[in-house]
């Protein structure tokens, strides 16, 4: 069953209480902290670009890179509606080799997380650093350990909208860390509910592993935070932030 094709179309409506202008914020208060002025940026999982193209409209030059052909086509979709110019890749982050060198690569949301096997989050983390500059930066997120395992883990969630409903049934198991997410979606078609079912698997990291493997791919000054502040990462921190300098 592939990841992310009919969920794509319903993905935003379902993220509309996030707030993409504040966490664009964010992303440019790092890039304050560690004084760069990138103009150059991928974001790699871009998914339906919605931190894509809002960084696009503040004037930097982006790439947004997916392995999900549906979740680009709504992100280019919204590119054209918003009148900005992304060049988006239907590429694998595991197989990434991006055309010139850039001075910063992003990974929002999650991305991480869907790097299951540890040998192929290691070779993620060699592309990147191979297509960064010199001083550049590489920003990324993962929802933590304790949020898949305790929050998100061996629970279901559901939502019933006018247009889509979903079922979100999920499954930690220990032995692997990685969270199960069993989706079935109710979608409005026309005078019709139409029933789509994707799998998603989230491999739960611990915050030393990641550190562990950034560091053996020769980034030189690696700092994590708790989400959205510059503040140190606590027990029950649901989504934590790596900054990691070239
Ligand atoms: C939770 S979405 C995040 C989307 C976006 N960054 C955002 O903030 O809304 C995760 C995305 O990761 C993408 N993805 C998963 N595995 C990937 C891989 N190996 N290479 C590239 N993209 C991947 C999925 O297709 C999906 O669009």
């Amino acid at each position: 069953m592939n990841s992310y094709s009919a969920f794509a179309y319903v993905y935003d409506q379902l993220m509309e209480d996030v707030d993409y202008e504040n966490w664009v914020d964010y992303i440019e208060r790092i890039f304050e902290k560690y004084n760069i002025k990138p103009q150059n940026i991928a974001e790699l999982a871009c998914g339906t670009g919605n931190i894509t193209n809002i960084l696009a409209r503040r004037g930097y030059n982006l790439i947004g890179v997916d392995l999900s052909e549906d979740m680009l086509f709504v992100a280019q979709e919204k590119a054209r509606d918003m009148g900005v110019e992304v060049i988006y890749l239907n590429h694998d982050m595991r197989e990434l080799a991006l055309p010139s060198e850039l001075d910063s690569i992003l990974c929002i949301c999650d991305g991480i997380n869907y790097i299951i096997d540890e040998k192929d989050l290691l070779k993620v983390f060699q592309n990147v650093y191979n297509d960064l500059k010199t001083k550049g930066l590489f920003v990324f997120d993962i929802s933590s350990y304790y949020k898949l395992s305790n929050i998100l883990g061996n629970n279901t969630y559901a939502e019933n909208f006018q247009e889509v409903s979903y079922i979100w049934e999920n499954y930690f198991d220990e032995d692997r860390s990685v969270c199960d997410f069993d989706l079935t979606i109710f979608s409005k078609e026309g005078d019709v509910y139409k029933k789509y079912e994707e799998s998603h698997s989230q491999k739960a990291y611990k915050e030393n592993e990641i550190v562990e493997k950034l560091s053996t791919v020769g980034f030189r000054k690696i700092e994590k935070f708790e989400a959205f502040t510059f503040e140190k990462t606590k027990n029950e921190s649901e989504r934590i932030y790596f900054v990691c300098e070239k």
